[in-house]
């Protein structure tokens, strides 16, 4: 059920946020959340265990992302940051931009309130003022709870992802 939306704000990311972000990120990364992209940064040991340097590399990630105009990073505020969301243009070989939503995260004591659908229409609308054709993201296969509020905000199943030991 959709309760009331909280009265939180939505802004971009500063340098000064990024500890508590990456705090909120360390909260909400559990092994449920991993993809391939966490495999191929080093933020996953394995699909099933979360590595012991992710902090540190959402950190440097971040820190560049910030930086890079084809990256917009929100926080939801109220008085404190409770929640954060990675959006990023890409330029395909079809030389069209795609807009892809990287990471997403709402404290879990915060869950529930309309903080993650206000994030994502924030990216949304970031991706449309700049032309993007289409909206991506990809997420665990376990993932459930975000699968379903996914759907919720009109994104569709598109593609699995398989894996396997060498
Ligand atoms: C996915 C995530 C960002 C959603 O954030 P959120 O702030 O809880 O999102 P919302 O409150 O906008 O909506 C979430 C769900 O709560 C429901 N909801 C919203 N307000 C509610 C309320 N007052 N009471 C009960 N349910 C409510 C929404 O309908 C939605 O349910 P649904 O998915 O079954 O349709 C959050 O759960 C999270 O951080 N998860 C861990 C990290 C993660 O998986 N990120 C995505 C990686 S791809």
């Amino acid at each position: 059920m959709m309760g009331e939306t909280k009265e939180i704000k939505i802004r971009l990311m500063s340098r000064d946020d990024i500890d508590v972000v990456v705090d909120v990120y360390g909260q909400v990364l559990t092994p449920d959340y991993l993809s391939f992209t966490e495999l191929a940064e080093g933020s996953a040991a394995s699909p099933h265990l979360v590595s012991n340097q992710a902090g540190e590399i959402i950190r440097e990630q971040l820190l560049t992302k910030l930086k890079d105009t084809k990256y917009a990073l929100f926080v939801a505020t109220e008085s404190e940051v409770l929640g954060f969301i990675v959006g990023a243009l890409h330029k395909t070989e079809a030389r069209h931009l795609e807009c892809w939503i990287e990471d997403l995260g709402v404290r879990p004591d915060m869950q529930h309130q309309g903080i993650g659908a206000q994030l994502v229409g924030k990216v949304v609308e970031w991706g449309r003022n700049h032309s993007a054709k289409y909206f991506l993201l990809e997420s665990g296969a376990k993932n459930e709870a975000a699968h379903r509020f996914f759907t919720h905000l009109g994104f569709h199943l598109f593609s699995h992802v398989f894996w396997r030991d060498p």
